[in-house]
């Protein structure tokens, strides 16, 4: 058995790569990464651990790189691109639609050449819903994107279902919510936040911290690819993978207060151009197709991201504090 994951430095990449490498021994493993500067490159390194004989890491451009290291592929779980709702305006957008849509398409492509393949897994997003007509919102309700990062995402989502649909490429289409746990990227609210608590400084909430989300764990999201793969869903399938729980940006604070057992001031800002109000997703179709349902709970994935954080709290700090 061959996987390749791309975008294998990043936040989920990382974690995949190395649930991969533990879970199949028989496995190898390929992961490739250009190290974007969407955020630093020494906070992807630190994620970066998985040490393996069996694991090949590539430092390549997705866009441009020689794709003969898909041939022999079981599964590809495609993680790259570039992430993030409020940065997607703009001049930025460029790299939106390169990274998330020509990417995909380019891989998509190639894809139809290797006959061993039985799964290309892609990393969707809540966002493109938008302000969903109901909750839980299911696979079937109408797309309606409200960032441009979002638009960008629900195109490369239908080039799968396309590519699925004309060709029978085995693709996967998984729709994630809001992750969180170790490792998440420094520009996400959680990692602000308790950033902020750990070097005494307000935390900056966008509105009026009454949004909702149904925030996911990386193990589960981690957990979900793998069985994307392994039940096989028909060509084309979307799923939802979300949280289990609804709960209010000021309730997450509250929690972190706990974990903290120190005050935290809280500053209230503007709310954020393109930052829907609520996210929550059914994850029936996941139950049925993957037999997947969320593990983790918020305190418990919380602290986790908490112990993680407060064990980084040197490392790559400086870049990550310039950064946000
Ligand atoms: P991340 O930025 O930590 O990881 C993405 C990685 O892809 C980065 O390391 C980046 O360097 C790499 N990459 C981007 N373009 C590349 C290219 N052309 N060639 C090679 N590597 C490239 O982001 P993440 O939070 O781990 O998200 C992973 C995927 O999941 C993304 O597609 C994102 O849109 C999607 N997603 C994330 C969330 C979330 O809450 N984190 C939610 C929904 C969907
Ligand atoms: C996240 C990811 O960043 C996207 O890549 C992903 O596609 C999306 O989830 C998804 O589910 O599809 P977002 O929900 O904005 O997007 O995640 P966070 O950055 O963790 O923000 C959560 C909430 O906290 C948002 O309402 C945001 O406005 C707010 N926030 C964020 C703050 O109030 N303050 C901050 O400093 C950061």
């Amino acid at each position: 058995m061959k996987f390749v994951v791309t975008g294998a430095a990043g936040f989920i990449g990382s974690r995949l790569v190395e649930s991969l490498l533990s879970e199949f021994s028989d496995a190898s493993v390929v992961g490739i990464d250009c190290f974007t500067d969407y955020y630093p490159r020494s906070i992807k390194e630190q994620n970066r651990t998985a040490s393996s004989e069996r694991y090949l890491f590539i430092e390549d451009d997705l866009l441009s790189a020689d794709l003969s290291f898909l041939q022999g592929a079981t599964a590809i779980f495609h993680q790259a691109g570039q992430p993030g709702v409020r940065k997607s305006w703009g001049q930025e957008f460029v790299e939106y639609t390169r990274q998330n849509i020509d990417l995909t398409q380019r891989l998509l492509e190639a894809s139809l050449e290797i006959d061993t393949l039985e799964a290309f897994v892609y990393a969707s997003s809540s966002s493109i819903y938008g302000d969903a007509e109901r909750f839980p919102t299911t696979e079937d309700d109408l797309p309606a994107p409200k960032s441009p990062y979002g638009v960008t995402k629900l195109a490369a989502e239908q080039l799968a279902s396309l590519y699925a649909k004309n060709f029978s490429l085995p693709t996967v289409s998984l729709r994630y919510f809001t992750v969180y746990g170790p490792g998440q990227r420094p520009d996400m609210a959680f990692n602000k936040f308790i950033r902020s608590a750990l070097e005494g400084r307000s935390i900056e909430v966008y509105g009026d911290g009454e949004q909702i989300r149904e925030f996911t764990h990386v193990d589960d999201i981690v957990k979900a690819n793998i069985l994307a793969w392994r039940k096989r869903p028909a060509p084309g399938s979307v799923i939802n993978l979300s949280g289990g729980a609804s709960v209010s940006v000021n309730e997450v604070i509250e929690v972190i207060r706990q974990i903290h057992a120190a005050p935290i001031a809280v500053d209230y800002q503007e709310t954020a151009l393109g930052d829907v109000r609520r996210t929550g997703g059914s994850t029936d179709l996941a139950a049925q197709l993957l037999e997947w349902k969320p593990s983790i709970d918020i305190e418990t994935g919380l602290r986790s991201e908490y112990e993680w954080l407060s064990a980084q709290k040197t490392l790559g700090q400086a870049d990550a504090e310039e950064w946000a």
